[in-house]
Formats: structure tokens, sequence, C-alpha cells
């Protein structure tokens, strides 16, 4: 389907569950969020219903994300039916990694092409700061697991917090060397429900390159990422620049949470609610969503919080 804005919308992010086993201070509040009732969320058949849905609109990829996706019990079910979808040519997930050591093969087996693993810091202290009590070790062994499942893709995602993580850009960004995976920095939204960061955490990817001074602009995009490749790495180092540089226009997606609603920009208020509704419902609610994709968000800044009235991960991070 194509947008208002000539966008042609192919990818839908998915997202399974809003509860998770860390409590990132950029995506959550420390006490966690209210669970909601069982019946106020998608079942599994309601998903793979919207997926068929969006499928029919045009969708051809679906992201699998949540809250964390791994700590859902039928996790392995969803992905292997979404898979199934003759129309979806792609289906991946998007983890913290720690439940990975147990699941990386299975996924793998169910149909998952891709990985995202998020990775803000290597150190240990750091990393349980910033989760509020994540181990890093998991992590990594979570990281190691995906590599050894045969994935046609591993990458490391790190959100940029100026005062935390801003030192560690080449140690991150040098993982590139260590493993056949890409590192993307993404700049740090301002989210309802985050830890109020200050002025100085909200640093431009700009400064990773800053850091790294030897890396090589490549010509390709990933989507939303600026690609550049560090010498000697096996994958690229990403930039992702949702403050500096709004990539609004390449904008291909539409978000669905997990409790029924398309929303059809990250950063707006508006969400179309297809809860119950039968194949054709989805079908006419998603078309709409589609027709009120906004041509660029608002302003985000570390001023300018986001319109969206939910934390990142009742969004789909
Ligand atoms: N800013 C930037 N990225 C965020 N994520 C979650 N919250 C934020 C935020 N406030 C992204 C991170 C994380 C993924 C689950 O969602 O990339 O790794
Ligand atoms: Fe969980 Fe991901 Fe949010 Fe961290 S960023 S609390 S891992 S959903």
């Amino acid at each position: 389907m194509i947008d208002a804005y000539g966008r042609k919308i192919t990818y839908l992010r998915l997202s399974v569950t809003e509860l998770c086993n860390l409590r990132c201070r950029y995506c959550m509040p420390a006490e966690g969020i209210c669970k909601k009732r069982h019946d106020q969320m998608l079942t599994e058949d309601e998903m793979i219903l919207a997926v068929q849905a969006a499928a029919s609109l045009g969708v051809n990829k679906v992201r699998v994300t949540g809250g964390e996706p791994l700590i859902k019990p039928n996790i392995l079910s969803i992905c292997r039916r979404v898979a199934q979808q003759p129309q979806i040519r792609e289906t991946d997930i998007t983890t913290n990694g720690l439940r990975l050591n147990e699941l990386a093969k299975p996924l793998r087996d169910a149909g998952v092409k891709r990985v995202n693993i998020s990775l803000d810091t290597l150190n240990r202290d750091k990393y349980a700061y910033m989760t509020r009590g994540g181990d890093l070790a998991e992590a990594l062994r979570g990281i190691e697991a995906a590599l050894n499942a045969g994935f046609d893709k591993v990458k490391l995602n790190a959100v940029l917090i100026g005062g935390f993580n801003d030192d560690e850009i080449p140690a991150l960004a040098g993982l590139t060397k260590r493993w056949p995976v890409d590192v993307r920095f993404i700049e740090l939204m301002p989210m309802p429900g985050d830890t109020l960061f200050g002025e100085q955490a909200y640093i431009p990817a700009s400064r990773v390159l800053e850091e790294l001074p030897d890396a090589i602009p490549e010509e390709n995009h990933d989507g939303v990422a600026r690609m550049y490749r560090l010498p000697g790495g096996q994958g690229f180092v990403g930039l992702i620049s949702p403050l500096s540089n709004h990539f609004c226009a390449e904008c291909s997606r539409l978000r669905l949470t997990a409790d029924g609603f398309i929303k059809p920009c990250l950063h707006s208020r508006e969400e179309l609610c297809i809860k119950g509704l039968d194949l054709d419902g989805m079908i006419e609610m998603m078309r709409r969503a589609v027709s009120l994709k906004p041509r660029q968000h608002e302003a985000l800044s570390a001023t300018e919080q986001s319109r969206a009235q939910r934390t990142m991960n009742q969004i789909g991070g």
C-alpha cells in the first residue's frame, strides 16, 4: 500500500508483549508497568490474523518486538506462524538477548531470519545500572548463541547516552571486528515514562563519527541507518538518528501494539484498535492507519518529548 506521501508500506513491527525481564531507564519506569488484563491483549490468533491483513496490503517483512518478546511463552509458535505466511519474506526479532542462550536455535528453526540485540555498554556495572539489574554476561552469552544459531544477520543496538556510554563508542563499534555483527548507535529519544535524562544525555549520532576517525562510509542504506565500516570490520557500524536527522521520508512501517492498536507513527498519539475484528475489519483499519501516517513526526529533542502516549515497552522498541 502507498500512503498519502508516496511511501510504500511494507514493514510491520509486531509487539507481542509489554512485559520485560529488564527495566531499562530510557524505556520503562522503575516499578515496571501495570500488567493489563489478559483479555485486553491480542491473542496469538489475532496477531496472525493481523499479519495476514497487513500482508494483503503489501507488507512483506515483520519484526517481532515487545517489551521483551522472548518472555512470551508462545513466542516460537508466533514466530513460526508469521514466518509461514506466504507473503512474508522476512521475519525478524528484536530482543535484549537474555533468553537467547536457550532460544536462539529454536527461533532460527521457527524461521526467524535476523536478530537485533540491545547492548548499550560492555561494562558489567553500567549494564546493571541502565537495565536496573540485568546481567551483562547473560546478554553476551545470548549474543554468542545467536551467532552460533546461523541467522542471516545479527545486529547489536546501542542507545547513545551522553555521560553514560559515549566513552565506549570505539569499544562498541569494535565489536564489528570481533564478531560478524552490525553495531548500530541510536540517538536517545525522549519518551514518556523514561527516567529524566539531562540535556547532556541527548548526543547526536555524529559524535560516533568523531570517535571513529577511520570509519568509511558505505553506499548502501540499511533501512533507517546510515552505514559505515571500520577497517577490518566484518559487519557495519550504523547510525540511527531520530532526533538530528528524521528518516520519516523513508518510513515504510506500521506498528501493532500488544494490546491491539495500530500506530501509524511511533511518535504520534494516533492509534486504531483492531482487537476483536475479523480479517476484513483489520484490513480496513490498517488502510485507515496507512492513510493517517503523518509526513513526519514533530520535533524531538532534550526538551521536546515524543507525543506518543505510551512508554517504549508499550509501543514496541
Ligand atoms: N530511545 C532510543 N531507543 C530506544 N529504545 C527503547 N527506548 C528507547 C529510547 N528512549 C530502543 C532501543 C532498545 C530497543 C528495545 O528499543 O534500541 O534496544
Ligand atoms: Fe526491556 Fe528492551 Fe525496554 Fe530494556 S529497552 S526495558 S530490554 S523492552
